[in-house]
């Protein structure tokens, strides 16, 4: 490949990379399965050795994680959190063996699986665990000790003796598959959404938020922590280790009351290795947590410290990934589905089929092409893949198993939900889209699941199931919502009638009983008078029924909901582009909503996180009609689209101390959240920007900071630590001229 070219890919695969991170560890969403997320870090790795010149200082090959999330306070690991290198074939594990061999004064090797779930840093002080992370960044993590105290198989004190004054112990937190089962169907019997995988479900139960959350809702989230599992395998900051191997290290902390595989061996050559791949592979779903591959590890602790490790995983471990497993069933049909912004996208009803160890019944086909492509026909075998925690894919048809009956799918012409004519957005689009934005219930549906949600404005009770009763109740009704403007003067008597039918979570269809009777729901009805009817909000229901305490919630979080910031409410808009970090750009500038509805589409793009593109969104959406309806509608029931703390910050930033300056700034600082710091920044008359370049005046770099602050050393820019952020603010650039 050419220079030009690769640089081209290194800079497309990065984006890619960091996206699916940021999902992954920001959003708990998985956009990638594991194989395909492998495969573009193998790429990006290969790309850059064959080019060094181009691999830059903070390409995610070199970091792991993808930060963390504001949610939870940030800790620092003692020690840095490390990855792993990844080797897929008996071949390449031979030649990671090869690259040990001439350093490695012993080649014994401890084997032992590679658990899908959460990476977690347990720290012990004195015996006693003070606190709890995630992996984060490697160098930050999130604090969720509060949570992780619940864990019955993590101990709050540890048994046995020898314990050091400080020592942090890692290992991975999962659910065991049947727990994972449960649970998914009791959630799918309530009508809730259930997790896509166990790792999904570990990573967002450890990260739950208790506060704002209901009595019983608080206490299922309980109940699914206490369910969680842990297996440690590691330890980070030890200062002085009392063991020479990670096996004897193994036996101290089960001694210690610490829960560690039971399926760690030593093996002393690469036969031994290799022999356990095998066996472990073909046993993999007889264990109770799903594994995607086997950890080897160089047992000798001396061995060890001499291969160190790279800035992303040690050299003395490697993970040996399983190739993704297939199966074959029958592809039953091809139906759309109309998402949130109008995207019409066809997926598979399978027959049911286990693979790596969890049901399939439904996978995306992504649009019309892409079934072409896979040249699958309705009535098919197919052949379905899934590796480990992954998103189902349909790889393609079993040519030979036709029968002369399997039909081609016609993407239809029209909604299935609306009736209007899909068409592609702009020319040369390949996907089709519902044009009818403002009424489309598959849209609306979309859109107000959307404003509930945790990146929005975070209202528990308006999920999928409460979205889907408000906008598509049964035939004889009609819906409550018919768009997201009438949300906020919702009452006790809009909601009370509403009775919609669920529907089953893989394959989309209506429910039905064991009779084969429609399942219908009230999900805001009570039968069962017990206290005065009438004294309940002043509401009048019939003798037998009263409103549920799931109504008297959303009323009461809707309400709640209008005092929460401004950027919550740009989210909830549903314009394209505008995700939380626009959001809060635009909110942390303007201070409300009217104060961007009158700036140009120059001023809206060059603010930091803003951009071309999404001021052009803006701009766009504020010029349809019915989008100004929804914030008139919302204003008269009380929101106010304005930040009251907010005040213009443009008066200093002509005389502040810091006038002219462009700071970044990076990793922690007490005392300051990210988005107080840059507060601070603007106060003092410097414009805060994300990323270090020649044109930055000064790199503020606290606790954590990665990437940035080498960067900046590297350019020259001057670089500050936390302690003297108070200084900068106050005295401006003479702070580093001093210094
Ligand atoms: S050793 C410094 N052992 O896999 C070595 N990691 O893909 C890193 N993992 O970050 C940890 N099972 O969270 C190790 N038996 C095991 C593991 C394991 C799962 C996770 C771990 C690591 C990730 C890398």
């Amino acid at each position: 490949m050419e220079q030009e070219a690769a640089k081209a890919r290194i800079s497309e695969l990065t984006e890619q990379v960091l996206a699916l991170r940021e999902a992954y560890y920001a959003r708990d969403e998985l956009l990638a399965d594991d194989a395909e997320y492998d495969a573009l870090v193998a790429e990006l790795e290969s790309l850059e050795s064959q080019f060094p010149a181009l691999a830059k200082d903070d390409s995610p090959t070199r970091f792991v994680g993808a930060g963390t999330s504001t949610l939870f306070d940030p800790v620092r690991h003692a020690e840095r959190m490390y990855s792993l290198d990844n080797v897929f074939s008996h071949d390449e594990m031979r030649q990671w063996v090869d690259r040990v061999r001439p350093v490695a004064s012993s080649m014994r090797f401890l084997c032992e699986p590679k658990i899908d779930g959460l990476a977690i840093n347990l720290r012990y002080q004195s015996g006693r665990l003070v606190s709890a992370a995630t992996r984060g960044d490697g160098i930050t993590g999130e604090d969720v000790t509060e949570n992780i105290q619940h864990l019955g198989a993590i101990p709050a004190e540890l048994s046995g003796s020898g314990h050091p004054d400080v020592v942090e112990i890692r290992g991975e937190v999962f659910f065991p598959i049947e727990v994972f089962h449960e649970m998914n169907n009791s959630l799918a019997e309530a009508g809730e959404k259930v997790f896509a995988n166990p790792r999904n479900a570990a990573s967002g139960t450890v990260r739950l938020k208790m506060e704002g959350r209901s009595e019983a809702k608080q206490q299922s989230a309980l109940r699914r922590m206490r369910a969680l599992n842990v297996v440690v395998h590691g330890i980070g900051a030890w200062p002085a280790p009392s063991v020479d191997t990670q096996s004897e290290m193994y036996e101290l902390l089960r001694s210690w009351g610490l829960p560690v595989s039971e399926y760690a061996e030593v093996f002393d050559d690469i036969d031994g290795v290799i022999g356990y791949i095998s066996g472990l592979g073909e046993r993999r779903h007889d264990l109770d947590y799903e594994i995607d591959g086997v950890v080897i590890k160089v047992d000798s602790w001396a061995t060890q410290r001499e291969l160190g490790a790279t800035s992303r995983a040690p050299r003395w471990a490697v993970a040996y990934k399983y190739p993704p497993e297939q199966v074959t069933t029958v592809l039953r049909d091809i139906v759309v589905s109309v998402g949130r912004t109008g995207r019409a996208t066809p997926y598979a009803v399978l027959d049911p089929v286990t693979v790596a160890g969890s049901e399939v019944e439904r996978a995306t086909l992504h649009n019309q092409d892409v079934v072409k492509a896979k040249g699958v026909l309705i009535g098919d075998h197919v052949v379905i893949r899934k590796a480990g925690d992954v998103i189902p894919e349909v790889l393609g048809p079993v040519v030979e198993k036709r029968t002369g009956t399997e039909r081609e799918f016609e993407m239809p012409r029209t909604c299935p939900e609306c009736g209007a004519s899909l068409a592609p957005q702009k020319e040369g689009d390949i996907d089709l889209r519902c044009p009818n934005q403002k009424s489309c219930p598959a849209q609306v549906r979309g859109r107000i699941e959307h404003i509930g949600s945790r990146g929005a404005l975070d209202i528990e009770g308006l999920g999928e199931v409460s979205a889907l009763a408000l906008t598509q109740p049964i035939e004889s009704q009609t819906p409550t919502l018919t768009g997201e403007a009438g949300l906020f003067g919702l009452t006790l008597a809009d909601l009370f009638p509403v009775a919609y039918q669920p529907r089953d979570p893989d394959t989309g269809e209506l429910r039905v009983s064991d009779e084969g009777e429609p399942i219908v729901l009230t999900p805001f009805k009570r039968r069962r008078a017990k206290d005065d009817p009438e004294s309940v909000l002043g509401f009048a229901g019939t003798d037998t029924e009263v409103p549920s305490k799931a109504a008297l919630e959303l009323l009461e979080q809707l309400e709640a909901a209008k005092q929460k910031p401004l950027w919550r409410f740009l989210v909830s808009l549903n314009i394209r582009h505008v995700g939380p970090v626009a959001a809060r750009a635009l909110a942390s500038h303007f201070g409300s909503l009217e104060g961007i509805q009158q700036a140009t589409v120059e001023q809206l793009a060059e603010i930091d996180g803003v951009g071309p593109t999404i001021a052009q969104s803006i701009s766009e959406w504020l010029a349809v009609d019915w989008h100004q309806e929804i914030i008139t509608s919302w204003r008269d029931s009380g929101v106010s689209f304005v930040d009251p703390e907010w005040s213009p910050r443009t008066a200093d930033a002509d005389s502040g101390p810091l006038s002219g300056a462009k700071v970044v700034v990076t990793g922690t600082i007490d005392g300051f959240s990210r988005d107080e710091a840059e507060e601070a920044v603007r106060r003092a008359g410097g414009q805060p920007v994300s990323s270090v370049s020649k044109n930055t005046t000064v790199v503020v770099a606290g606790p954590g900071a990665g990437s940035k602050q080498a960067k900046a050393e590297s350019l020259g820019v001057p670089v500050l630590d936390q302690a003297q952020f108070g200084e900068l603010l106050s005295r401006g650039m003479a702070v580093v001229e001093g210094s």
